[in-house]
C-alpha cells in the first residue's frame, strides 16, 4: 500500500488536574496510546461514548496540542504544534457549525480567511476559489455576501466544511460533524462529504459518539473506551463480526433497517468510570456480562490479525 497520510503511533495525552487545596494533583488519562494510519480516499471512524478521548486525539492530529507521549507523522514526515506547513495539511470540522463560525463574516469572508493568511493569492484569486468551494458544497453564489445566522444548521455546516477545504488539505478531522443535525439533513452532509472524498482524495477521521452514523462511510473502525482502542478492524469485520462486548453493546443500540434480523438490545450498567481513577484491569470489566477474575487484574493486549483486532479476555463468537 502507498504511504499513509497521517500515522499515529502510541498517542497519549495526559493532562494534569487539581483536585484541591491539600490534595497533590491527579492525573488525566484522557488519552493512552492510540496507533492508527490514515490513507488517501480512506474513513477511519472512532467510536465511543462522551468522554472516552474524541476530541483530545483531535486535537491532537490537527496539532492544536502536542502529545504528552507518541509520534504523529503527516506524510510520513513528524508534525508538532509549531509545524505550520504540516498545520494546514490537516483540517477540522466541529461538530457545532453556530459555535464555529464567526457570526460578524459573511461567508465570502470566511472561506478567504484561511487564504489570506496561508498564500499570497490577491483579491480576485480569492474570491474566485471562494466561489469554487462554494459550489462544491452545494452554496449558491447569492450566499457570498450572507452572514451565518441567514443559514440553516446543513448549510452553516456545509460553509464549516468549506472553510475546512479552502487549503486543499490532505486529511480533515470530523468532530461529529453531523450530531447537531436533523436526521434528514445528516444525510446530505454525509453525502455530500463522501462526494468531496471522491472528488478530492481526502483522507477523513471520523469522530462519532455512535456506530449508526459511520455505518455508510467507514472503511475502517476504531472504538475506544476511557482514552484506549478497545477494538479496531475494517467496517465490514467490526459491524458484522464485532468481538469486544463495548462494540457489541454500542452496535445494539444501533437501529438496523432490517426487521428480520432478531435482535438482542444490551442495555450497558453503570456509567463510564473516571479516567482520574480507571478501574484494575480491562477498564470496560465493572460494566461488562463477561467479565471474570482475570478481566479484574490484567489489562488485555489489542491483538488479532491485520484486519481486525481487539483488547478483550472473553471475546464474543
Ligand atoms: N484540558 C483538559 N484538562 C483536563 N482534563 C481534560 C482536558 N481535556 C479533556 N479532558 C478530559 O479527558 C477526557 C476525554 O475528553 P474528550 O473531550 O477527549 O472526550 P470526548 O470523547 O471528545 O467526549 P465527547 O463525546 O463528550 O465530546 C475527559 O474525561 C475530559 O474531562
Ligand atoms: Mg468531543
Amino acid at each position: 500500500m502507498s504511504q499513509a497520510v497521517l500515522e499515529a503511533k502510541d498517542l497519549a495525552r495526559h493532562y494534569s488536574v487539581r483536585r484541591g487545596l491539600f490534595k497533590p494533583d491527579a492525573t488525566v488519562r484522557a488519552l493512552n496510546g492510540v496507533s492508527f494510519e490514515l490513507y488517501s480516499g480512506k474513513t477511519l471512524a472512532i467510536v465511543g461514548e462522551s468522554g472516552c478521548g474524541k476530541s483530545t486525539l483531535a486535537r491532537l492530529v490537527t496539532m492544536i496540542e502536542d502529545p504528552s507521549a507518541g509520534t504523529l507523522l503527516i506524510d510520513g514526515k513528524p508534525a508538532s504544534v509549531d509545524d505550520m506547513s504540516l498545520r494546514s495539511q490537516v483540517q477540522i470540522v466541529f461538530q457545532n457549525p453556530y459555535g464555529s463560525l464567526n457570526p460578524r463574516q459573511k461567508v465570502g469572508s470566511i472561506l478567504e480567511e484561511p487564504l489570506k493568511i496561508n498564500t499570497s493569492d490577491d483579491a480576485a484569486t480569492r474570491r474566485r476559489k471562494a466561489e469554487e468551494m462554494m459550489a462544491k458544497v452545494g452554496l449558491r453564489p447569492e450566499h457570498y455576501d450572507r452572514y451565518p445566522h441567514m443559514f440553516s444548521g446543513g448549510q452553516r455546516q456545509r460553509i464549516a466544511i468549506a472553510r475546512a477545504l479552502m487549503l486543499r488539505p490532505k486529511v480533515l478531522v470530523l468532530d461529529e460533524p453531523v450530531s447537531a443535525l436533523d436526521l434528514s439533513i445528516q444525510a446530505q452532509v454525509l453525502n455530500l462529504l463522501m462526494d468531496l472524498q471522491k472528488e478530492m482524495g481526502l483522507a477523513y477521521l471520523f469522530i462519532s459518539h455512535g456506530l449508526s452514523v459511520v455505518r455508510h462511510i467507514a472503511d475502517e473502525v476504531m472504538v475506544m473506551y476511557l482514552g484506549k482502542p478497545v477494538e479496531t478492524g475494517t467496517a465490514e469485520e467490526v459491524f458484522s463480526n464485532p468481538k469486544h462486548p463495548y462494540t457489541a453493546a454500542l452496535l445494539s443500540a444501533t437501529p438496523i433497517a432490517d426487521p428480520s434480523r432478531a435482535k438482542n438490545r444490551i442495555r450497558l450498567q453503570g456509567e463510564l468510570p473516571s479516567p482520574l481513577k480507571p478501574p484494575p484491569g480491562c477498564p470496560f470489566n465493572p460494566r461488562c456480562w463477561k467479565a471474570t477474575d482475570i478481566c479484574r487484574q490484567e489489562m488485555p493486549p489489542l491483538a488479532g490479525g491485520e484486519t481486525h483486532k481487539f483488547a478483550c479476555h472473553h471475546p464474543l463468537d
